[in-house]
């Protein structure tokens, strides 16, 4: 086993237990690429500003995320296909996250269930909805959640529609999904990957097979999801949504001060600053770009939290110093899971957590409540 020190050691393995297709749904951006390199380049071209002479002894890298006490200001983000990076994927990246001590959020579009989350778990996770054409569906998952008792709802925005990611048309990762002779041959060459998915306890959507009829295939459900995804979408949809939930909300995909004022008026508890992860509008601004007039138009009314490139400790701070009372991290904890299954997620977390440690330290500041501005240069 190599040895693992960050988060691209994870990614580097990652992309070698894995089918292609799978793992290039996870690393890849729409179009060019443009904003998803942008929202790690734009991270990487901020500084810190190196303090000495502070006691750093006695040091939390405790923050509250929607109420909720996590260890660091961080929350696993909806990833679609978790469960196809490793077998039964968000059952171990739910455990590992709870195990750890910060939030999990279950997507729409995940393998596992959120039935199947909730029996093995037992912390309350949140849930991330996507708008479907077909309003009962949306209104049974609601419920679901609720059953679940999931501890927030988190609304994507910014899907209504897909941008192209070029390489999952190559890969023939598309909806409804193609198999392709080269997927079969690529399978082929990761047979661990195969006999673990073989005793998976979902190989299907499973929010989604046996709750809309006569879509049960992973063709027939491709095909129904690739008519679902409602472009009406719009703030009185929000307004409806929050009265169905009736607990805590999150709004993910603002990136606009326009767009935040609207969502803080909404009632909403949070918003993630995001673009999707560069997998939506290219040529849009990174994430790290588009915090500070956000939080400086509405950080009093709301949470505001961010998304978008964060890869290690270093990048976390950064985040918070411009703003950010949370943030979620999507790819980098799939890089761990893909990696290793939940003892990856768990190294994922524990690699930022230190690095967020020793940063903060290296900064001359000893709790997530004194980082701020003068921490970035
Ligand atoms: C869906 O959320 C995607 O980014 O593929």
């Amino acid at each position: 086993m190599p040895i693992i020190t960050c988060i691209e050691d994870l990614r580097q393995l990652h992309k070698k237990n894995t089918p292609k297709a799978f793992y290039d749904y996870v690393d890849s951006g729409s179009y060019t690429e443009g904003t998803y390199r942008a929202n790690s380049t734009d991270l990487a071209a901020l500084k810190l500003r190196q303090r000495v002479g502070v006691n750093m002894e006695n040091r939390s890298t405790e923050s509250v995320m929607l109420g909720q006490k996590v260890k660091m200001p961080v929350a696993l983000a909806p990833v679609g296909l978790t469960g196809m990076q490793w077998a039964d994927g968000e059952i171990l990246a739910a455990r590992a996250a709870e195990k750890f001590g910060v939030p999990f959020t279950l997507p729409t579009m995940s393998i596992c269930s959120i039935e199947d989350v909730a029996a093995a778990t037992t912390q309350p996770f949140w849930f991330q909805l996507y708008v479907m054409r077909d309003r009962d569906f949306v209104r049974r998952l609601i419920a679901r959640a609720k059953a679940a008792q999931c501890s927030a709802l988190m609304l994507t925005l910014d899907l209504q529609i897909i941008g192209q990611r070029h390489k999952d048309l190559k890969n023939g990762m598309t909806v409804p999904l193609k198999i392709m002779l080269s997927n079969l041959l690529n399978l082929a060459t990761k047979p661990a990957w195969g006999l673990r998915m073989l005793g998976a306890k979902r190989k299907v959507f499973g929010n989604i097979a046996g709750h809309v009829k006569g879509a049960d295939g992973l063709v027939a459900l491709s095909q129904w999801i690739s008519t679902q995804f409602d472009p009406t979408l719009n703030w009185h949809d929000v307004e409806w949504i929050k009265k169905e939930w009736g607990g805590k909300l999150i709004l993910k995909g603002i990136l606009d001060v326009e767009d935040a004022k609207i969502a803080a008026a909404t009632g909403a508890d949070a918003i993630v600053v995001s673009n999707h992860g560069g997998r939506q509008l290219d040529g849009a601004l990174s994430s790290i770009k588009a915090l500070p007039p956000i939080v400086e138009a509405v950080g009093d009314k709301i949470e505001v939290w961010m998304d978008g490139g964060i890869r290690s400790g270093q990048d976390l701070l950064k985040a918070i110093a411009l703003g950010a009372k949370g943030t979620l991290i999507g790819r980098a904890f799939n890089f761990g899971l893909g990696a290793m299954g939940e003892a990856g997620v768990t190294k994922a977390l524990d690699i930022i957590h230190k690095e967020f440690d020793t940063s903060m330290a290296l900064c001359g500041v000893k709790s997530v409540a004194e980082i701020g501005r003068r921490v970035v240069l």
